[in-house]
């Protein structure tokens, strides 16, 4: 098995005194573990003890020199591969659902772009509570995923859903998290988010794309092992992982980025939303209301080049393109349609007049067309599972075409 970098980070429940077992288990499957413990998890685990399994200093404090000269707590969330929050108390994913970051666990798992597994342990009427039902449902939906908890007698002296997973368990579910790596050695090129086409110096013409599902396929790449580059649009989005972003702005500079990683790409997923038409002549200063007197300005627009199709239409050499398609009535039809005018291996149609997912949401309902016209609809689900589910399908196409 792979060697790959886990932390571990617990919170204070009675089922820390579980970690230790974890931490064997993922040390015996020839990992390399670390471990950060918050203030109350050191009450009911001892941080010697987990030291002495994992063979590094366990890390609580924040604020401490000697600590954070050993490593410090950033390139900590940057070393891991995967975060294991375990037990995960109702506090501490309140906290993180909420973006708190005022002690080493919570900043720690704010700061990590690495894929973050958590195992719950409370009460059974925390658990239910609305509020963390809230919670979870919305770590769930930014990716985060959840083994357990169980049901079962509970410390507390209730029975029902609340137990932490056992330490096998989790170290199973993290095996599964850290995945096949079956896109070790290849290179693919994920493109995300929309383009914004100036009008003048000030002023653009955009569209509504978050990139989240691009980003999210360029993260599940990484996380498989790809190398993986992420051509994004103008995006406030942290790049994942193990992941090389370039920056363009415009469709031009986005079909210049995609074309030059082409040559040694094996997989082009395009989930940009291109900008189909661009201002003819963008000015290169403010447009000023004073200069138009009453009149606004007519901006004249020219058709952008249709990258996908491009790429298309070049020989493929055993490489998968896959497109996208926005639509928003008729879906299934247009995509079909869209597909053969484009000429790609698999077209991934969205529906973007739903109002419980598509743009700028965390989840996405999307079905996936083929070139004979064999579609697959996915339910509504969190963006990486939708690109979890994209990469096993262009697996299977690539292991197909092999
Ligand atoms: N695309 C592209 N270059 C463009 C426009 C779109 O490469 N100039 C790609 C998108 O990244 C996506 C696919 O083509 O993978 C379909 O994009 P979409 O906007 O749904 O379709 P269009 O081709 O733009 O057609 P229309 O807007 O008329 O539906």
């Amino acid at each position: 098995m792979e060697r790959r970098r886990v932390l571990v980070a617990v919170s204070g429940g009675i089922a820390a005194y579980k970690v230790p077992e974890l931490i064997r288990c993922l040390v015996r499957a020839g990992h390399t573990v670390r471990c950060v413990v918050t203030d109350a998890a050191s009450h009911f685990v001892s941080p010697l003890v987990l030291q002495a399994l994992c063979g590094s200093p366990v890390r609580s404090q924040l604020f401490d020199a000697s600590e954070e000269s050993e490593i410090d707590h950033v390139a900590l969330a940057d070393w891991a591969d995967i975060v294991v929050l375990a037990p995960a108390t109702a506090n501490t994913l309140a906290r993180l659902a909420n973006g708190l970051a005022d002690d080493l666990v919570s900043t720690t798992l704010l700061a990590t772009r690495a894929p973050l597994l958590a195992a719950p342990a409370m009460n059974v009427n925390m658990w239910r509570h609305p509020a963390t039902r809230e919670n979870v449902g919305r770590l769930r939906d930014r990716g985060v995923r959840f083994i357990g908890p169980e049901s079962g007698a509970l410390a507390c002296g209730w029975e029902g859903e609340g137990r932490m997973s056992e330490p096998e368990t989790i170290a199973a579910e993290i095996e599964l998290c850290l995945g096949p790596r079956s896109l070790t050695s290849t290179r693919v090129v994920v493109t995300a988010g929309g383009t914004r086409e100036p009008i003048d110096s000030v002023r653009a013409l955009t569209n509504r794309s978050s990139g989240k599902m691009g980003f999210a396929i360029a993260a599940e790449a990484a996380r498989r092992g790809a190398e993986t580059v992420l051509v994004a649009g103008p995006s406030a989005l942290s790049t994942p992982q193990s992941v090389r972003r370039v920056d363009v702005e415009t469709a031009l500079e986005m079909r210049e980025a995609v074309l030059a990683e082409m040559p040694t790409a094996s997989v082009l997923v395009m989930a940009a939303a291109v900008a189909d038409f661009r201002p003819s002549k963008p000015a290169t200063t403010k447009i000023r209301k004073e200069d138009l007197g009453d009149s606004a300005p007519v901006i004249e627009l020219v058709r952008n080049p249709d990258i996908l199709a491009e790429i298309c239409a070049q020989p493929r050499d055993g490489r998968i393109v896959v497109g996208f398609a926005a639509e928003d009535r008729d879906v299934l039809e247009t995509a079909r349609r869209k597909l053969a005018r484009k000429g790609c291996d698999l077209l991934v149609a969205n529906d973007v007049s739903r109002t419980d997912g598509g743009f700028d949401s965390d989840r996405n309902a999307v079905i996936f067309v083929r070139p004979g016209g064999e579609a697959e609809e996915l339910p509504l689900l969190a963006k990486a599972e939708v690109a979890a589910r994209l990469w096993d399908l262009i697996e299977k196409l690539r292991g197909s075409s092999a």
